[in-house]
């Protein structure tokens, strides 16, 4: 089964040819990135016009590259939500016009699941139950899962995501957009036990604060600079607090794996493609005996391939969506539409 996958929900335009759930023929990403790096975050009416602009190009540049033609579709996949409601707008307006112009069968999917799918594309694929970790621009989610789109969640960030707190350091010293890779290279040169930042939340159940940590390392650097001549050393701020990120998910999805008696744990989501947090995961899961799961690092951030994966999934146990489906810019992980 070819599945021709839509994902349109922030600054990237993506279209993916999936086979059968794991055979990515094409996955095409149009970043944004540099349009909205000026105004240091996404301008929804930016991004939704930029959608508009790349969709027809991707959709023919994807089908060449995967070397399919319209008719060998046999489903069209995208993401209805969550995101930015004027950008899910024009993928899903994409994907029904195909679905009714080819008359196959159309099927939404939500943008976390498709996160989480990104785990799929393997032979050797997670088995169920596990614990599943997101971690993104737009979320940090820890999750039960249980069987095919049966999600029980464990907890969240009670405010910012992880990597909006990424992003929001980088644009606070002023380094640019998004902040995620930027933290991680600065990170590099720098010494993570400079400062000692606070870990708000730690011993609260599964949930996360993320902005109690921004505003922090915020307030961390203002102390700082103002007794030491308006100068700190940026490397060692951003180690610290990558060091401080990663401390705070390992510690609440290693836990979530033993108290559930779980032993996979499953990760995905932009913030995984760091590569500090991949080895500290990896490290952990083998002193603690977990099988850990995560995608490729350009399958982490938002690609259509991962919708097209959970497509594959979603229409073998739920069958398609009719065309009246509309965009819900606030899905949660455990909607099943
Ligand atoms: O999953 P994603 O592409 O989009 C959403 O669904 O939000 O995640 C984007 C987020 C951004 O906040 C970005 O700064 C963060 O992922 N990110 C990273 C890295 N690459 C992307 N955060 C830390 N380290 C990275 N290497
Ligand atoms: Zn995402």
């Amino acid at each position: 089964m070819k599945i021709l996958a839509i994902e349109t929900s922030c600054d990237e335009t993506s279209v993916a040819v999936v086979e059968n759930g794991d055979k990515i023929l094409s996955n095409l990403v149009s970043s944004q990135v540099e349009k909205h790096a000026k105004f240091g975050g996404v301008v929804p009416e930016l991004a939704s016009r930029m959608h508009t602009e790349k969709i027809n190009l991707l959709l023919e540049n994807a089908l060449d590259q995967a070397d399919v033609s319209f008719k060998e579709i046999n489903a069209c996949a995208v993401t209805y939500g969550p995101g930015l409601e004027g950008s899910l707008l024009v993928g899903l307006s994409a994907a029904k016009t195909l679905a009714h112009t080819l008359n196959i069968p159309f099927i939404g999917i939500n943008h976390l699941h498709g996160h989480l799918y990104a785990n799929f594309f393997n032979k050797h694929k997670p088995e169920f139950p596990f614990i599943c970790l997101i971690v993104s621009g737009g979320h940090t989610i820890l999750t039960l899962v249980e069987g095919h789109f049966k999600f029980k969640i464990l907890g969240q960030t009670r405010d910012d995501a992880a990597g909006e707190a990424f992003d929001k350091i980088a644009r606070y010293l002023d380094l640019g957009y998004p902040g995620g890779p930027i933290i991680e290279k600065q990170a590099l040169t720098g010494n993570e036990l400079s400062f000692d930042l606070p870990k708000p939340m730690l011993k609260q159940g599964y949930e996360f604060s993320f902005s109690g940590l921004k505003t922090a390392t915020i307030q961390t650097v203002q102390h700082f600079k103002k007794t030491h001549d308006n100068n700190i050393n940026i490397p060692d701020i951003c180690a610290s607090f990558q060091k401080t990120v990663i401390d705070l998910l390992l510690y609440k999805a290693f836990r979530a794996c033993r108290e559930h008696k779980i032993p996979t744990l499953v990760l995905s989501g932009g913030v995984i493609a760091n590569k500090k947090l991949r080895d500290s995961f990896i490290k952990e899961a083998s002193r603690q005996n977990i099988k850990l799961f995560s995608p490729e690092p350009e399958h982490c951030t938002d690609n259509a391939s991962m919708i097209g994966t959970a497509a594959y999934y979603y229409f073998k146990q739920h069958g398609s969506h009719n065309l009246t489906l509309r965009v819900d810019p606030n899905a949660s992980m455990e909607d099943i539409i």
